[in-house]
């Protein structure tokens, strides 16, 4: 069993990774008082697989536990969501000592943290990831939010969690497109971070694809890990934390551009880290040998490199709105090597330009 600490004073945490851990989960809750109620929150598709088992395991340690479901998908993160958990909450007399316990994936733990954040001002959170993207990153770092109209995660807070736990072998059952979506975070922290870790990642290229628990756990550690480091540097996203946007000024544009249907977070992640890459070669940052090493790795793990067959998109709108802006500039991520980053916000207008028509290939390229 492995475990990356989160020192963040008082309100630290460990994250617990183990492969099988999810039917021993109710005693991997210490610092939950015990006998208290503890509310599940998952979707549909991930309570009809491990919901049971949960609440089992949680009874047998003598909580008080009840499931609630929502639907599945990004949709389901909103106030109106989030209501009818407080209402649940409420019918079912949760106190100051109750818990929630997100089990899911990204859409689940931000929404179950919102509630948390806010029920009675703020009682325990447990995150069970069952994504990949949400065990490397949306379950570590305490960002909670819902989604507003007018955009993504607009409704929020800073809320770190009791405990985090992560059952590997949960990933089985994860659809495909959806696995390859979490692993271009996990390419992302090798790019930012750690060269090595990024090798390994390509020693390891059949393990990972065959869905290895093993393999994972030490693939999931080491991403924790990092993100837990640049986290207790910058719990507030205020410098540091900034890095962690790598590849994703350009993913959300690519995101919002094509309405939220054609690319996942994920894939639009990795086409955004090949343009930022770009962006870092023709800026003078790094050799063209980084750029084809990330486009290499990217596409050994099946995510794309560029856009085929796009009409071109307003990307200059959703970049100018990007919530990452500085006074009006965008913050650009970019390389110096594998492993070594900068910040940089002198990017023209024109070599922007060059580098969109570069990752936007027309359809019969
Ligand atoms: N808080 C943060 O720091 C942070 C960081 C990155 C992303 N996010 C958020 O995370 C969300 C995306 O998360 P996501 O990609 O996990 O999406 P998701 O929660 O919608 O899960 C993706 C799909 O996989 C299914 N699923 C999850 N685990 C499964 C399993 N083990 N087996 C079978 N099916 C499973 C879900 O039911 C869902 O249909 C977005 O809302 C994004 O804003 C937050
Ligand atoms: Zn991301």
């Amino acid at each position: 069993m492995a475990v990356v600490n989160v020192n963040l004073g008082d309100r630290s945490y460990p994250i617990t990774i183990s492969p099988g851990c999810l039917a021993n989960i109710g005693d991997l809750l210490r610092n939950i008082d015990p006998e208290t109620k503890i509310l599940i929150v998952s979707d549909d598709h991930v309570a009809a697989l491990y919901g049971q088992q949960v609440l089992a395991s949680l009874e047998k340690a003598g909580y008080h536990a009840e499931i609630f479901q929502i639907r599945p998908g990004e949709a389901s993160k909103t106030i109106e969501v989030a209501m009818s958990v407080y209402t649940k909450a409420i019918e079912w007399g949760m106190d100051r000592k109750s818990s929630f316990l997100a089990l899911g994936g990204g859409v689940v733990g931000d929404l179950t943290g919102f509630v948390a954040a806010t029920y009675l001002r703020g009682v325990p959170f447990i995150q069970v990831p069952t994504s990949l993207l949400a065990q490397v990153d949306s379950s570590v770092g305490g960002k909670v939010a819902v989604d507003h109209p007018l955009g993504k995660n607009l409704i929020g807070a800073f809320y770190q969690p009791q405990t985090v736990v992560i059952d590997p072998a949960l990933l089985r059952t994860l659809p495909e497109r959806e696995y390859y979506a979490g692993l271009a975070e996990v390419i992302k922290y090798g790019a930012i971070a750690d060269k090595e870790f990024f090798t390994r990642l390509l020693t390891e290229q059949e393990a990972i694809l065959a869905r290895n628990p093993l393999v994972l756990g030490e693939i999931i550690q080491r991403s924790c890990q990092i993100k837990a480091d640049i986290v207790e540097k910058d719990e507030k996203d205020t410098s540091l934390r900034m890095i962690l946007n790598f590849g994703h000024t350009i993913a959300h544009a690519l995101e919002a551009g094509f309405g939220f249907e054609r690319y996942n977070h994920g894939e639009a992640v990795a086409i955004g880290m090949v343009g930022a890459a770009l962006l870092s070669h023709r800026m003078g940052f790094c050799s063209p040998d980084v750029v084809a090493a990330l486009r290499d790795c990217l596409i050994r793990f099946h995510l794309p490199t560029n856009v085929v067959g796009g009409t071109v998109i307003d990307y200059r709108g959703y970049m100018e709105r990007d919530k990452k802006n500085i006074g009006g500039e965008t913050q650009w991520i970019l390389l110096l090597d594998i492993g070594q980053t900068t910040i940089c916000n002198a990017v023209s207008e024109a070599m922007l330009q060059d580098i969109m028509a570069e990752i936007m290939l027309p359809a019969d390229a």
